[in-house]
């Protein structure tokens, strides 16, 4: 097993899940290599304690899912500690920091900057701009944002030259090359989901936040979803994401923490988190129907499949990498 590390941690991403292996299933446990750390968050809206988290901190490198009953706050956690809402509790203890950078008063657009970037629930993809405008949208540290540089003609194209092929090369990836010309509001839900991905991607993350990012797609999407996904954290990109479907999140998940009524109430291996007896009340006591397998959108023997060919499709890059 490689021992080789790079700016993202441990190179090999087997390693890098290694490292979970002695982290105590509790909820908020210290984490060997945490990229995220999070304290005191606190978001009361009226009566209702939206969110109420003490201590969690999320491991670098790996498929971290936040699951919970419906209203039960992830994704006003994710605002949260995105900067896109302020907690109640800021100046009264808050505090949080992202690869060892303080958040607490930092705005949406600097955290961002600082390498955690998010999608949304409800896709926010500019839907009267082109795909390839919304992709330029989500470049940062461009020349064209600063003005000194601006005025360097040369400079600011060869840069506007390099964002543009990574933004082709993003849509090849997430299969929308053909589609770049058109409005993003024309695509379908799921092509949509793919898009903001694909956007987010364009600033080279180190943390990718998917607010379920597999809802309203199609299962053939759902598939080059998830081996997305799973290619960015063998790349090194750490990514946490809220998801519903208990399949997905067994299948990918290196790692589970759950919500409910705002508080962590259990966190630990995908395997062993749903049967835990806490989670088992959060989700009965929210949903008396809810069957915590019982989604035939994915099947194991199509998950089996689907990874077989990303594994080819992988073997195949690096077979054109070297000719
Ligand atoms: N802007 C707001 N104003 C008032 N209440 C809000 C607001 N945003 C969220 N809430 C409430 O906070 C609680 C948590 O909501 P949140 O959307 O974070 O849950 P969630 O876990 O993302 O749920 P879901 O799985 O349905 O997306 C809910 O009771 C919700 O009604
Ligand atoms: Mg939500």
């Amino acid at each position: 097993m490689s021992e080789t590390t790079t700016a993202k941690g441990l190179a090999d991403p087997a390693a890098r899940r290694q490292l979970m292996s002695g982290v105590e299933p509790e909820p908020g446990s210290s984490k060997p290599d945490p990229i995220l750390k999070v304290d005191n968050i606190v978001r009361q809206f009226g009566g209702i304690t939206a969110v109420d988290v003490d201590h969690l901190e999320v491991q670098r490198g790996i498929i971290t899912a936040l699951i919970g009953p419906n209203g039960a706050g992830k994704t006003t956690f994710f605002n949260l500690i995105t900067g896109f809402d302020r907690p109640t509790s800021a100046g009264r203890g808050a505090h949080w920091s992202f690869d060892g950078a303080t958040l607490d008063r930092t705005s949406a657009s600097k955290v961002a900057k600082s390498g955690m970037v998010r999608t949304f629930q409800l896709t926010k993809a500019l839907s009267r701009m082109t795909v390839m405008d919304n992709m330029m949208l989500g470049a940062q540290n461009q020349a064209g944002e600063n003005l000194a540089k601006c005025l360097i003609k040369p400079f600011w194209s060869a840069q506007e030259k390099q964002v543009e092929e990574k933004a082709l090369a993003l849509l090849d990836r997430f299969s929308l090359l053909e589609k770049r010309k058109d409005y993003a509001g024309s695509l379908s839900g799921g092509q949509r989901k793919l898009l903001e991905m694909a956007r987010a991607l364009m600033s080279d993350p180190k943390m990718i936040m998917l607010d379920e990012p597999m809802a309203g797609v199609n299962p053939a999407l759902t598939q080059s979803l998830l081996g997305h996904i799973q290619s960015l954290r063998d790349e090194g990109t750490t990514v946490l994401f809220v998801e519903h479907d208990m399949h997905v999140v067994r299948h990918i998940s290196d790692w589970v923490v759950v919500m409910a009524e705002g508080k962590l109430v259990a966190e630990g291996p995908a395997d062993s988190v749903m049967s835990n007896t806490a989670v088992i009340d959060a989700y009965l006591g929210a949903h008396h129907d809810t069957d915590l397998g019982d989604d035939a959108l994915l099947s194991d023997a199509t998950l089996e499949q689907l990874e077989a060919e990303v594994a080819a499709e992988e073997a195949e890059r690096e077979e054109e990498q070297r000719s």
